[in-house]
């Protein structure tokens, strides 16, 4: 018989937490590394937002996202095998032509990525595609408020539900996903008092991104939280880390000690004692060294210089497989596309 899996997080569990009175603390994550470190702070939700066009793949908008982009991060995510729920995000157009194009998008994000459950923008618009996922055994998270995938149509990423008509518009939106069978929604950049009154009204729980401490959880889009992206930092976002001052100070303190000669010290050899097998006579150790070091192949000189040029034999350092060193990627074709504007900065309405 084959051990039983360790309990994870579940869709009803988790809307149990609200009748406990329990909060949700809810983080983006789109890899392996990541997830893993989330996992041991026992994250309930990991949510591989479609904000990773912006933070990882460094488009200005969630607009590009493919559903191929989701699956693979989804994946990665998903193989670290966290406690946590994983949801996915619906990219754009994979759920607004149709119900059914929204199911056999969610099927993959389900299948090939792994994913425990997916997240839909938009509220009454968007019922009859949550409604056929949920009917398929897929759970739903809905998002309202600002919408990243409507930016283009808002023209800003400002607060949402302050205009006359727009708060009721979303407390329709909250109903009708609830009554399509949304598990839970994401509540974005809307004016506190509006989430706090959506919040008692609705048995699944809010999940907000500035919409004020009135929700059942809250979620960051971690490299914010980290203080890994830099450029722009929404009035919502608090750094609980000043991420890139830290990383730029550990990969500064690298390059003077490569640059000193400091690293890598013996220790860090991957086999600092070990024989040194000859080179033979005319090998691409000896051409790679130029004439005069050909002509003397065999000799001392060539026995004290090892066998540069070869790859190296055992595991690397730190029990990696020994690989060829990779290609710098360089930029993308695109090119730099200037400061990301960011979503949901919660400013000027
Ligand atoms: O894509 C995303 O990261 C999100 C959250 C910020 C809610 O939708």
């Amino acid at each position: 018989m084959s051990p039983r899996a360790p309990a994870r997080m579940t869709v009803p569990e988790l809307v149990d937490w609200k009748g406990k009175g329990r909060r949700i603390p809810v983080l983006t994550c789109y890899d392996a590394t990541f997830a893993r470190i989330l996992d041991q702070c026992r994250i309930p939700v990991l949510l591989v937002g479609d904000s990773l066009g912006q933070v990882i793949l460094g488009h200005e908008s969630t607009l590009p996202v493919t559903l191929e982009a989701m699956i693979h991060h989804t994946r990665a995510v998903s193989r670290a095998r966290p406690w946590g729920l994983v949801v996915a995000d619906m990219p754009f157009l994979s759920f607004q032509v149709s119900p059914e194009r929204a199911l056999e998008a969610a099927g993959r994000l389900v299948r090939e990525g792994r994913a425990d459950a997916v997240k839909i923008e938009g509220g009454e618009r968007s019922a009859a595609a949550v409604r056929m996922l949920v009917d398929a055994g897929i759970p739903v998270m809905g998002h309202l408020g600002l919408t990243p995938q409507s930016i283009l149509a808002f023209g800003g990423y400002g607060v949402r539900g302050r205009a006359a008509g727009e708060g009721e518009a979303i407390r329709r939106d909250a109903r009708a996903l609830e009554q399509a069978g949304c598990f839970a929604i994401v509540l974005e950049a809307i004016p506190a008092a509006l989430a706090r009154e959506i919040t008692g009204a609705l048995r699944i729980p809010t999940i907000g991104i500035g919409a004020g401490p009135g929700c059942d959880g809250q979620v960051l889009v971690l490299y914010d939280m980290l203080g890994l992206f830099t450029e722009f930092k929404p009035r919502f976002v608090r750094r609980f880390v000043e991420g890139a001052e830290v990383v730029a100070g550990a990969v500064r303190a690298y390059a003077e000690a490569v640059a000193a000669g400091e690293f890598p010290a013996p220790e860090h050899c991957a086999d600092p004692a070990g024989p040194v097998a000859e080179a033979p006579a005319g090998s691409a150790a000896d051409k790679a060294a130029g004439p005069a070091r050909e002509a003397q192949a065999g000799s001392v000189a060539d026995k004290a210089a090892g066998p540069a040029g070869e790859a190296p034999a055992g595991p690397a350092v730190g029990g990696r497989e020994a690989s060829a060193p990779k290609a710098s990627p360089g930029r993308g074709a695109e090119g730099p596309s200037g400061p990301r504007q960011r979503r949901g900065q919660g400013g000027a309405a």
